[in-house]
């Protein structure tokens, strides 16, 4: 059991680094967010995935017939899913569905989630577990795991984009406040030595398992 001393010590801490953090917040012009765009095989199965499963709005979809990319005429949509703070997830869908097929990034299949995926925030346990609720309702299989400083679930949209649920633990702001400091050596030791130790004491090792 810590001491007194040392519970007064951290609090110390904490109350340091929040007021670093928020500091450090202020000073970066990059506020969040804007959107996050993928292309879709199917935008009304992306649409009932997104907006009728996991409760996220469609709140535009604008109707571009001229690319910018190719500065040709073209015929493609972009449709915006919003999130809590007001980024959104965006989907791409062209007419040209051989077209559309090839260009997307994965061309369907399941992404392999250390080459892509997207990690959304809900806020606490419960929020996790409504969310669980609904990926059930619509008979979307997911995996959980404990990161350590969050815990998420990982699950597949209709077009193979992983998609991370995840939400900040009791633990999370105490394991940034003693990582940050040393954030700069830690990637300089780690790309310059062969065999660092882990410093994430509090990963699960259980891996990956099937959502309940
Ligand atoms: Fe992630």
């Amino acid at each position: 059991m810590s001491s007194i001393t040392e519970q007064t010590s951290n609090e110390d801490r904490m109350t340091r680094y929040r007021t670093d953090v928020a500091a450090r917040r202020t000073r970066n012009i990059v506020q969040g967010l804007h959107h996050h765009a993928y292309i879709a095989r199917n935008l009304e199965e992306t649409r009932h995935f997104y907006e009728d499963i996991l409760g996220l709005p469609l709140i535009g979809t604008w109707v571009e017939r001229h690319n910018p990319v190719t500065n040709q005429r073209d015929n493609y949509v972009h449709a915006f899913f919003e999130l809590a703070d007001g980024s959104c997830l965006a989907f791409f869908q062209f007419k040209d569905q051989q077209y559309n097929d090839q260009t997307a990034i994965s061309s369907f299949k399941q992404n392999n989630p250390f080459a892509h995926h997207i990690a959304l925030e809900v806020r606490g346990f419960e929020a996790l577990e409504e969310m669980k609720m609904r990926l059930r309702s619509g008979d979307i299989p997911f995996v959980e795991t404990d990161h350590g400083y969050c815990q998420s679930i990982y699950l597949y949209d209709p077009n193979g984009m992983q998609v991370e649920f995840t939400t900040q633990v009791p633990r999370t702001d105490e394991m940034f406040a003693t990582v940050a400091p040393t954030a700069h050596d830690v990637l300089a030791d780690w790309l310059s030595q062969e065999c660092l130790p882990s410093n994430n004491e509090f990963r699960s090792k259980e891996g990956w398992k099937p959502g309940t």
